[in-house]
């Protein structure tokens, strides 16, 4: 039937471009080393069932009420005391609940850009903030990262010169300091005090995406940027990595000011007021330190084997920095590689990855790719390579031909 009805003009502010990261697969021996997930055999799925049982029979009255701005009091004290663990000190009424720290960035980015504001991100970034950026038509200027997380000195330049040429300075800069994703690096401890500094100097907030600081492999320990500049850090942490991604609650801690913002924008109270009923429970009596230690021993172990099957399967023809926490490898092959060209192939094959390109904000990037350890077992691990270097060796045999 054709329409009657005239094509409809919906707000430029919607991203152009759906979420990544879940392939539409669904054979059920697809390996899916695309998909940024967590490990579901890892899920405290027995202490969750008797904390929502408990939620609901002792707390459901309160629970399933509308809340106030603060919801409920266990999860943010508990957060309170988990900062100070990673040397964050802050206020009760400095920490926000969120629906997952992607709406943190999100809110993050209402709070503070107006359109055609700047903002500076990493090359590679995480593709939900760059689609929360560009839905906010901010300019979005991008600075590469290498083995220490992103270059600051090129961060530096830039703003020497913008201020020279009186040309705009960031009103937000986006950062993953700790276990990036999707490049695995960590920003150094150097890196991290001169970066603050320069926000300092220039005044512009850095947004501290802190999403896999737990899954620490090495127990080597960096500073959260917010501890060495709480005035001008806003700094996100979520519950995905640690609980798990289906509770949707993360938290921004941040400026008394910056939250008292960001509230005015959550208009409907607290989030998830039954689910965090759920999560006071289960922290109640949870061996937390236990849970984490347990996941990152079990995500390190996939990150070695990932590494081996790599090295095994590739050998000289990629390259990579070995995490030291997090879910991810990111993959460089040589420039003339274009990951774009046989993603399809792989998939086809039965393995799934996230092509290069979609993580930065200029059309590049197209010789790198991302892998995720954390979702898949080991021998979906060693399989999935494998079906990857198969893809790969027969599309460089192909360009071999085309260019010969
Ligand atoms: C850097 C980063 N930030 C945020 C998120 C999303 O977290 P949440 O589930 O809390 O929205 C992810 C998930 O992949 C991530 O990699």
């Amino acid at each position: 039937m054709t329409s009657r009805l005239e094509p409809f003009s919906f707000a430029r502010r919607i991203p152009s471009t759906p979420s990544i990261g879940s392939s539409t697969v669904t054979k059920p021996d697809h390996i899916h080393l695309s998909f940024g997930f967590a490990a579901p055999h890892l899920f405290p799925i027995e202490q969750l069932s008797a904390s929502a049982a408990d939620a609901v029979t002792q707390h459901g009255r309160k629970a399933l009420q509308y809340s106030g701005a603060p919801g409920p009091g266990k999860i943010l004290q508990w957060i309170q005391e988990r900062s100070l663990v990673h040397g964050i000190r802050a206020d009760l009424n400095q920490i926000l609940v969120t629906y997952g720290s992607t709406q943190g960035i999100d809110l993050a980015t209402r709070i503070l850009v107006d359109p055609g504001d700047h903002v500076w991100v990493e090359s590679p970034s995480f593709f939900s903030a760059l689609q929360s950026f560009r839905a906010a038509e901010a300019v979005v200027t991008s600075f590469p990262i290498d083995e220490d997380g992103v270059r600051v000195d090129l961060i530096e330049n830039a703003l020497v010169e913008a201020k020279r040429d009186g040309r705009p300075i960031p009103k937000l800069l986006y950062t993953m300091p700790t276990y990036h994703n999707p490049g695995g690096v960590t920003l150094s401890i150097e890196r991290r005090k001169r970066l603050v500094q320069l926000a300092e100097a220039y005044n512009f907030f850095i947004l501290e995406d802190d999403a896999y600081s737990e899954l620490n492999f090495t127990g080597n320990q960096y500073p959260p940027l917010y501890t060495l500049f709480p005035e001008r850090v806003i700094y996100l942490n979520t519950f995905s990595k640690i609980i798990g991604p289906g509770l949707r609650l993360g938290w921004v801690i941040a400026d008394q000011q910056v939250i008292q913002k960001v509230r005015l924008l959550n208009l409907g109270g607290s989030i998830g007021v039954f689910t965090q009923e759920i999560l006071a429970q289960l922290i109640d009596n949870f061996a937390f330190q236990n849970h984490v230690d347990a996941l990152s021993a079990h995500y390190r172990k996939q990150r070695d084997v990932m590494a081996e099957a790599l090295r095994e399967h590739f050998g000289e023809h990629v390259s990579f920095h070995l995490p030291e926490g997090g879910f991810y490898i990111w993959l460089r092959f040589a420039d003339h590689v274009n990951t774009s060209e046989w993603v399809q192939d792989a998939a086809s094959r039965g393995v799934s990855f996230v092509e290069g390109k979609s993580f930065f904000a200029d059309p590049e990037g197209y010789h790198y790719a991302r892998l995720c350890f954390s979702y898949v077992s080991e021998e979906q691990i060693v399989r999935g390579v494998k079906l990857l270097a198969d893809s790969y060796f027969s599309y460089i045999g192909r360009e071999a031909v085309r260019s010969s």
